[in-house]
């Protein structure tokens, strides 16, 4: 009978029919008699067995690992208490080879991928992206995308995108990557956020998807050099409206990932304990997490007890999160230690209507707040961060044609994807890593 040609996830319903998939060898085991391939196809896994003639053939070509092929034959129920992808097998009664990789090759691979120098299998990520784990937080990043879209448009945002080449800081000067632009200085973009804070008037609530760039010289679990960035800007809102609606995007959004058939099952199995969040989240404001700090002996970048004004750092912030071990909204960050752009708390002007959103885990996932709304609280800010306001002249005239409060935030893929995922680093929730020391492949 004739073959019909589908995708491996296809083929798990067409029990008894015959089928045409083409794929990689993702695993191969014979013996005399038989061959078991189990077949890749980005989709789905599927068992095959060539046994027979077919199963000798098989041997005058040498079939290996990674190679392509393209197999017929009709798809079988397995027996009961036989494991198999999709609970089906693929009897293979005629095959193509479409592309023979070498032999010995299976060190890229998944099996193998464990123990060997992260280094080298960086230098391999073409090859290592092909394994079940990687492949596999690449589909629930591709969900989770998918998702926060959804829910963008549920919530009335309009995507926009934004220009990677600037000549305007955001989250200071230290970590912007310079280029050469027709012999101007230019730099790759840390944020969209003043782009976004441009689109109000013209299209209400923006956000956008764009590559954010840091020059980050240290290695940390969660720094890159170049990060997807999830920015929203919204307008005539409060802070508490603001730190709601990102409360709203984050809960449904995991809801909807782990309500998709591919990628809810890909969760549960990189990450069997996650519990997806609940609202409303915990709200501590600074200057208690500073107390809090104190209380349980957790000391400063200098080793000494926490104080008002302290940056709380990577290491305290994940001792704090993992111990309080819910998703944290802490808020009101000093003026001193946040942007120029930030607008101050009306009841104590030395705090900002400011948030950084805390998992477990990982720690800071996400940072927003709202935004000055007057140009000299704005030029006072540039002062006081020692920048020159006038390439900012873009910036500053939303001041002047008709301020509005509002208010934004930068939500880091990476990040909310080692959460969700259970990585121990962003680089393994990036397709190609970049950090220091590493530009390629
Ligand atoms: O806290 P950040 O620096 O805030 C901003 O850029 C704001 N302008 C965003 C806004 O209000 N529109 O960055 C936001 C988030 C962080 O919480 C973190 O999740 C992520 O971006 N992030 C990084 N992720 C990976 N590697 C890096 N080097 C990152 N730097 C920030
Ligand atoms: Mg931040």
């Amino acid at each position: 009978p004739p073959a019909k040609k589908v995708k491996i996830d296809q083929s798990y319903k067409l029990v008894g029919e015959r089928v045409k998939v083409s794929g990689w060898i993702h695993r191969l085991r014979s013996n005399k008699k038989v061959v078991f391939i189990v077949l890749r196809d980005g989709k789905g896994y599927l068992q095959c067995v060539l046994s027979g003639n077919l199963a000798l053939a098989q041997q005058t070509v040498d079939l290996t690992i990674e190679s392509t092929v393209t197999l017929y034959g009709s798809i079988v129920k397995v027996p009961e208490g036989k494991a198999a992808p999709g609970g089906v097998e693929l009897v293979v009664d005629y095959y193509e080879v479409v592309g023979l990789a070498p032999s010995g090759d299976e060190a890229f691979t998944n099996k193998v991928a464990e123990g060997a120098d992260p280094s080298l299998l960086l230098d391999q990520r073409h090859l290592t992206l092909r394994g079940e784990t990687l492949s596999a937080v690449m589909k629930v990043r591709h969900a989770f995308l998918a998702a926060i879209r959804r829910v963008y448009r549920e919530e009335g945002l309009t995507e926009v995108t934004t220009p990677c080449m600037v000549q305007t800081q955001v989250e200071g000067g230290s970590t912007l990557f310079k280029l050469d632009y027709y012999g101007e200085e230019a730099y790759l973009t840390q944020s969209s956020q003043l782009y976004l804070e441009t689109c109000l008037p013209a299209l209400g609530d923006v956000y956008c998807v764009q590559e954010s760039f840091r020059a980050e010289k240290s290695h940390t679990r969660r720094h890159l050099s170049e990060y997807t960035h999830i920015e929203a800007e919204l307008a005539f809102l409060s802070f508490d409206e603001l730190l709601d609606h990102l409360e709203t995007l984050v809960i449904n959004s995991i809801k909807y990932v782990l309500e998709d058939p591919v990628a809810g099952p890909l969760v549960k199995q990189l990450n069997p304990d996650f519990v997806a969040p609940k609202g409303p989240f915990m709200r501590l404001e600074y200057k208690d997490a500073i107390k809090w700090l104190v209380e349980h002996d957790i000391k400063n970048e200098e080793g000494e007890p926490f104080k008002f004004g302290d940056d709380i750092a990577e290491a305290a912030e994940r001792k704090m999160t993992d111990t309080i071990g819910v998703p944290i909204f802490l808020t009101k960050f000093p003026v001193e230690i946040k942007s120029f752009y930030m607008k101050r708390c009306t009841d104590d002007p030395r705090v900002t209507e400011s948030v950084d959103l805390l998992m477990p885990t990982v720690g800071e996932i996400t940072g927003g707040s709202m935004r000055i709304e007057t140009t000299d609280e704005l030029l006072a800010g540039f002062k006081r961060e020692g920048i020159d306001p006038s390439a900012y002249y873009w910036f500053i005239d939303q001041r002047k044609y008709g301020t509005c409060p509002h208010g934004g935030y930068g939500i880091g893929t990476e990040r909310i994807l080692a959460w969700l995922c259970n990585r121990f680093t962003v680089r393994e929730c990036s397709l190609y890593p970049r950090f220091s020391g590493r530009c390629k492949p």
